[in-house]
Formats: structure tokens, C-alpha cells, sequence
């Protein structure tokens, strides 16, 4: 049951929510204790924009832990110079971070401080990263173990596999991501009949039948006139974007958007202006500062306005507002760009992605970019919309033009899904997957919280980040879960702010609740053993609950 929310059509905060009765930080962050009687979640009606409660939560951090998280930082730092010192005299063994002498007339490669800080931070914890895996990425997978013996610089195989690692990193959202099973059999099948390259691009060899259905398929599932596929997610959106904004025009992007999205931005030769995350007000601003002043200098018009955002923020788990973003985007007249890799598939009872998860229509989305490398178990990228901008990309994107085209077993295996998906397959495992996956965020989401763990993010986010913030407790997290057979994914600075280190845990409809269960006991335990229960919010477990599951103990640290 959900608790009332604020009044309807009440005004956003600052912060762009309303409900919020304690001090709103940017993005919707949560400020101090809240009142008695009041959920530390943001429920948006937002004047009648929103169709359901949007919950999102993002405590702050406590102030103890952000101290010491920083004091943390300043000892790795000091024995980082200590060590470079020692490296420098020769007395500290490992010298594998020094330069080589053939190298010395090079450019060096060890100065600045990220370089600093990847010797002597990056590098103590660095097993917590690439660890090679040798299986489908399904609920469990198998991993290769390795170790290292000169800390970390270099590791060695053993040989050994360790299996049935109960996997909660990768974006296998629906479970289509298997080697058995329809996907399986149909790419198989496509693979023996066409081969796994094409050699060629859309506009020379390289257009296929498959290419053709999966097109018209990918438009049908989105609800829009027309959709193109590209080989890659990454270049769909760093080459695409560059073929529809260029010189005097203006894109408003969110800090926290991808890596591709940004890179498109920048090649694009448009000017780029950066709005506080998920935040409309911010937003909103540089919307009337771009109409009121035009271009520096000239004051002329842009020539357009793009806004960039994506569907679910994959680092923050947070859900894009798009209802208030559409609406700002219709008065003042600009295109909006949606990237929806994270949330197609996983949003939406139809799984139809973000704007369906509002009730919202895709016509009001310019562009509806997403890619086929989470829900669907697959390669490459699609971008969804008018004809007439389907059309224009078919000929101008750098990515459509100059890339070879998706390879035939891949396209099979994204049809097969988006189908099945659709109910086209004529069952309704697709549909269940969707529901599996809606059942396991809440159920996930919410035991989290009542066992004391910091949890970020909107309450249908399948991307789940649970906060460590320590430095040490990034490795400790990550090797402790490994040694009981979970497979995490561990995340610290530069990827986050440098006090909110996190571990990402991403759900898939193909975790049972056995696996589930299994994974939130030692969750627990190490929650436990490094000290992770930090939350002054705790949610009641459900079963102990007097009125209803919104219920909040409070506990003081
Ligand atoms: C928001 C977003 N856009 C684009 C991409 C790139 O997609 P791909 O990995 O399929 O190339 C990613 C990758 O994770 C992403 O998170």
C-alpha cells in the first residue's frame, strides 16, 4: 500500500518534488532527519503530470561516514606519496610504477594525479575489476580464477574455475542473455543459414532481410513511425547525435549521462550546457536562458535546442522525470533525445520502457534511442521516431554509413526476444519476465532497506547501488561477496563522487527468489562484517509491521 503522497497539483520543491517536508539537496537528495511522520521517498504528483507516485530516495550521506571516508582518502594518499618516494630511491620493491629507462624520452605517462591515483589507490583493489568470466552472463555465471603475486599489477590463471557464482552485475534485466531456449535455437538456425558477418554496410551489401523485419519490428514495439539498428549502443549514440545538432544549436544534457552521450555531445560541435540531475528546475532555467539570450555574442536564436536524458540513470538507479521533462520541452519548443538503454525492456508493464512506465505517448519523444545489449541479450543500439528523421540518419549518420551492419545471429536473437516480449512468440513468458523483473526490483529494493543498507534510487529501478563510500570497503565488498559465490559489481571514484563508492547490483527477471534470498543473506552478513548499515531510515520488515509497508524506524547512528 502506497503511503498518501503530497497534496495533488502541489508545486515542486526546489529540488522539483513536492512532499519532501525536510531540506531537499540537489537532485531530490535527502537532507537531515525528517520530520516523525514523514518517508524519507520523494512522491511526485507534480500537478497532475504524474499518473502514479514516483519514489525515489537518496539519503544523505551521514556525516560521520563522510568524514572518516575522507580521512580514509587522506592516509591512502599520503603512503601514495610515501611509496612514489620510496619508488624514487629504489627502496620500495614493486617498481613496476615506475618508468622504464627506454622510455624516458616519452611523453610521461606517470604524472598527473589520476596517474597517482591509479598506482596507489586504483591498484590495491584493482582484483575487484575485469575478473574474466567463461559463461552465459545467466543468474549464476562461471569465473576464472586468478591471482596475483606482485600486488596486483599483473595476475596469473590457476586454472581453476569457480562456478555457479550467483551473478548480480550484469544487465541481463529480462534473462534473455541464455544459450538454450527460443533465442538460442533461432540465432543458431539464422547463424547456419546467413553466417555471423556481413562484410558491408546497410548502404552497400550489408542489408539484409533480417535487418529490414527487425527494423519494422523494433518501430512496432516502440509505437513509432519508424526505427534504424546499428551495430553498436556506444556509437548510436556518439555518432548519431553529431548527424542532428551541429554549430548554433544548443543541447541541455544531465551531469550524470553516459559516457556515449557526452562524447556525441562534444563531437557534435554544438554548445553544451549541463543541468543538475534529474532536476527540472535546473533544467527549466537554462531553457529560459537559452530563449531570452540566444547565442553569445550574436544573440541569435539556436537553432535548435536538444535535451538529453536517459531512461534509467545506471549509476544512481534513478528514473528519468520525463513527464515534467516532455512538458518543458513542449513550451519551450525544443527536441528531446531519450536514451533508453537501461530501462527498455526493464520498464513498463509491456516492458515497453520509460515512456510507457508513465502512460506517456512516444510521439512526444524526438528521438528514442536504446540499445539491445541489457533486455534483450544482444549487440548494437536502435533510434526510434518520425520517418522523415529515420530517414535523415539512414543517409547522414556516421555510424549508419561508414559501420558494418549487425550481424545476422544477433539481429535473430533481439527479434526473437522483442517478440517474445510483445506476446508475438504466442505465449506469455515474455510478459512474466517483465513482471518477474518489476517483483524482484521491489522485493530486493526493499529488503535492503529494512536490513539498514543505504539504497539509492527509485523503488522500479532494477539498477540497485547500495552505498559503501570507504575506499577500503570498495575491495572488502567486493572480495567478501566473491569468497561466498556472489559476483558483485564494486564502483568508486572517478566513476562516482569521490565519498560515494557504491556496489551496483543490476536484477534480472531470471534470479529466483531462492537465488535472491541467498544473495541478500550474505549481503547481510558482509553488510555486518564491514560495518555497511548505515541508514537512519531503516524500513520496518514487512512481516513486523503494525499499518502499512511504508512504515520507518528510525535509528540513530
Ligand atoms: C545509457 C547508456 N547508453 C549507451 C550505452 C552504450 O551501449 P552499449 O554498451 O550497448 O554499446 C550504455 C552502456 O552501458 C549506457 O548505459
Amino acid at each position: 500500500m502506497e503511503r498518501p503522497a503530497a497534496e495533488p497539483g502541489a508545486q515542486p520543491r526546489a529540488n522539483g518534488c513536492s512532499g519532501a517536508a525536510h531540506g531537499a539537496l540537489r537532485n531530490g537528495y535527502v537532507r537531515g532527519l525528517p520530520a516523525p511522520d514523514t518517508q524519507i521517498h520523494h512522491i511526485v504528483h507534480n500537478g497532475g503530470l504524474y499518473k502514479k507516485p514516483f519514489n525515489e530516495a537518496f539519503e544523505e550521506t551521514p556525516m560521520l561516514v563522510a568524514v572518516l571516508t575522507y580521512v580514509g582518502y587522506g592516509v591512502l594518499t599520503l603512503f601514495g606519496y610515501l611509496r612514489d618516494f620510496l619508488r624514487q630511491w629504489k627502496i620500495e620493491k614493486c617498481q613496476n610504477a615506475t618508468e622504464r629507462e627506454e622510455q624516458k624520452d616519452f611523453v610521461p605517462l606517470y604524472q598527473d594525479f589520476e596517474n597517482f591515483y591509479t598506482r596507489n589507490l586504483y591498484m590495491r583493489i584493482r582484483d575487484s575489476w575485469n575478473r574474466p568470466i567463461c559463461s552465459v552472463p545467466g543468474a549464476k555465471v562461471d569465473m576464472m580464477e586468478r591471482v596475483s603475486h606482485d600486488y596486483n599489477w599483473t595476475f596469473m590463471y590457476t586454472g581453476r574455475v569457480i562456478k555457479d557464482i550467483i551473478n548480480m552485475g550484469s544487465y541481463n534485466y529480462l534473462g534473455f542473455a541464455q544459450n538454450t531456449g527460443a533465442c538460442q535455437e533461432a540465432a543458431a538456425k539464422v547463424l547456419s543459414q546467413y553466417g555471423a558477418g556481413v562484410c558491408s554496410t546497410r548502404q552497400e551489401m550489408g542489408n539484409l532481410d533480417k535487418h529490414e523485419e527487425l527494423e519494422k519490428l523494433i518501430a512496432r514495439f516502440l509505437g513509432v513511425e519508424s526505427a534504424m539498428a546499428y551495430g553498436m549502443g556506444f556509437a548510436t549514440n556518439s555518432m548519431n547525435i553529431p548527424a542532428l545538432v551541429g554549430k548554433g544549436c544548443l543541447i541541455l544534457s544531465d551531469e550524470l549521462n553516459h559516457a556515449s552521450l557526452v562524447l556525441g555531445a562534444r563531437l557534435s560541435g554544438a554548445t553544451i550546457r549541463i543541468f543538475k540531475h534529474n532536476n527540472m528546475q535546473s533544467l527549466e532555467k537554462l531553457l529560459k536562458d537559452a530563449i531570452v539570450h540566444g547565442q553569445p555574442r550574436t544573440r541569435r536564436p539556436w537553432k535548435k535546442i536538444l535535451i538529453l536524458v536517459e531512461g534509467i540513470y545506471s549509476m544512481e538507479g534513478s528514473i528519468v522525470r520525463l513527464p515534467e521533462v516532455i512538458a518543458l520541452k513542449k513550451k519551450y519548443k525544443s527536441y528531446l533525445y531519450l536514451d533508453e538503454a537501461h530501462s527498455i525492456g526493464a520498464l513498463g508493464p509491456s516492458g515497453r520502457g520509460v515512456v510507457e512506465y508513465f502512460g506517456l505517448n512516444p510521439e512526444d519523444v524526438d528521438v528514442m534511442m536504446g540499445t539491445f545489449t541489457k533486455s534483450f541479450g544482444a549487440a548494437g543500439g536502435y533510434i526510434g521516431g518520425k520517418k522523415e528523421l529515420i530517414d535523415y540518419l539512414r543517409t547522414y549518420s556516421h555510424s549508419a554509413v561508414y559501420a558494418a551492419s549487425l550481424s545476422p545471429p544477433v539481429v535473430e536473437q533481439i527479434i526473437t526476444s522483442m517478440k517474445c516480449i510483445m506476446g508475438e512468440d504466442g505465449s506469455t513468458f515474455g510478459k512474466e519476465c517483465v513482471q518477474q523483473l518489476a517483483e524482484n526490483t521491489r522485493y530486493f529494493r526493499r529488503r535492503l532497506k529494512e536490513m539498514g543498507f543505504i539504497i539509492y534510487g527509485n523503488e522500479d529501478s532494477p539498477v540497485v547501488p547500495l552505498m559503501l563510500y570507504m575506499p577500503a570497503k570498495i575491495g572488502a565488498f567486493g572480495r567478501e561477496m566473491l569468497k561466498r559465490n556472489i559476483g558483485v559489481v564494486v564502483v568508486g571514484f572517478p566513476a562516482t563522487p569521490i565519498i560515494e563508492s557504491r556496489a551496483r547490483f543490476c536484477l534480472s527477471a531470471a534470479h529466483t527468489k531462492e537465488i535472491l534470498d541467498t544473495a541478500l543473506k550474505e549481503i547481510s552478513e558482509v553488510g555486518d562484517l564491514l560495518q555497511l548499515k548505515y541508514s537512519r531510515h531503516r524500513l520496518v520488515p514487512l512481516l513486523d509491521r503494525p499499518f502499512d509497508e511504508t512504515t520507518y524506524e528510525e535509528t540513530e547512528d
